[in-house]
């Protein structure tokens, strides 16, 4: 990252967002995104990425791109919230401890000056324990803290039940049948795959799974699922559940993939947006990311900021499946893709932007 060269204030670049920040941070100097969407319906929410980007183009490509889906995660999800984002754009090596505490101390200063219209949670490259930092100095405008520290802790949980409603429901619509004897394929042993992979199983799924970390093996088979050494994609399956990083669905492998029912959690699960065409060529429904990830942020605001118990908390979840059942009807009947349907459907709750 070039250090000599200023950088722009995009604001006037991207109408769409209500307010964009670039800055650099007081006490590392590394660049720093944080792009409000909307806030029409509450306070902006979205997680907080730290990670390399090639350039500090890309990561405010990336916070643009985030914060709007979040918009649109938040309608879909019922939350009294408008869509957010902040990126920490870091050099590709680890930071030292020190400097990582400065960094979400730095993240944390750009959040206080926004006066509550930017609420952050965790995202990738940060986690539970940067959220009560970050809470601590920015006026508690942090989701996600551990439960030690006063917050709702992990959103995997609240994830992985949001992604078994949608697959549930999706289903449902598409094949009419229940989990039982379903042959499904998890990409990524991670927080959230491995939970879904439990569910499904217990529900009487055949549940296979892969992790580009082979080092997980030991503890998949411990916990009794199967290891695919080979791409999933390329596998016979009814179910692809995408839950790993990155675009898994290329025109290639949308071509070649063998299951007719995609959804998981993944952010950018398709490499771009000819590849739902396949898709839909093919057959294939894809239930978009926006809605099937939404559990964890569902469980987080409900416990922290509605007050609501688990029961009441895990009921909102679990509406999810109803999202996934509105957006499949809207897409057959329209005959559009199913983010144009997911698009339609948040449009019917979105509220206007307030400047
Ligand atoms: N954790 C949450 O609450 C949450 C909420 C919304 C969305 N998501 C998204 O869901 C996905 C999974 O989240 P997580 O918290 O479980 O992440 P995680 O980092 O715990 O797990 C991801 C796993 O995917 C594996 N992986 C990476 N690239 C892969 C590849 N090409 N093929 C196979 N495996 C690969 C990693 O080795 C890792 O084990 C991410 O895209 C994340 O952004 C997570």
């Amino acid at each position: 990252m070039d250090r000599t060269r200023p950088l722009i204030d995009p604001e006037l670049l991207d109408p769409e967002h209500e307010e964009v920040r670039l800055t650099r941070g007081t006490r590392t100097g590394l660049p720093l995104a944080i792009a409000i969407h909307s806030t029409g319906p509450g306070p902006a929410i979205g997680g907080c990425r730290i990670r390399a980007y090639p350039s500090w183009q890309e990561g405010l490509a990336d916070v643009l791109r985030l914060s709007r889906a979040m918009t649109q995660k938040c309608a879909l999800a019922g939350l009294p919230h408008g869509g957010g984002k902040a990126v920490a754009m870091v050099p590709d090596r680890a930071l030292a401890p020190s400097t990582r505490r400065a960094l979400i101390l730095d993240i944390a200063d750009c959040i206080a000056q926004l006066d509550g219209r930017y609420l952050t949670g965790p995202d990738l490259g940060s986690g539970p324990d940067d959220m009560a930092l970050i809470h601590d100095h920015a006026h508690g405008w942090a989701f996600c803290r551990p439960e030690s520290h006063g917050g709702s802790g992990d959103s995997s949980p609240g994830t992985a039940r949001g992604v078994v409603a949608a697959l549930t429901a999706a289903l449902a619509h598409t094949h009419g049948r229940g989990l039982a004897g379903l042959r499904v394929g998890v990409v990524g042993f991670g927080r959230v795959g491995r939970l879904v992979a439990s569910t499904l199983a217990a529900a009487g799924a055949r549940v296979i799974v892969s992790d580009v970390d082979d080092g997980l093996r030991p503890e998949a088979e411990r916990r009794g699922r199967a290891w695919a050494s080979t791409e999933l994609v390329h596998e016979e399956l009814d179910v692809l559940v995408p839950a790993a990083t990155g675009g898994l669905l290329t025109a290639a492998t949308a071509r070649s993939c063998r299951a007719t029912l995609v959804v998981g959690p993944a952010n950018n699960q398709l490499a771009d947006e000819g590849v739902e065409v396949v898709l839909r060529e093919r057959g294939i429904v894809w239930v978009p990311d926006v809605i099937a990830s939404a559990g964890g942020i569902i469980h987080a605001v409900c416990r922290e900021e509605l007050d609501l118990d688990e029961a009441a908390t895990n009921a909102r979840i679990d509406a999810i499946g109803d999202q996934v059942s509105r957006i499949l009807e809207v897409a057959r009947d329209q005959g559009t893709t199913t983010s144009q349907a997911a698009r339609a459907v948040a449009a019917e709750t979105e509220q206007p932007v307030s400047r």
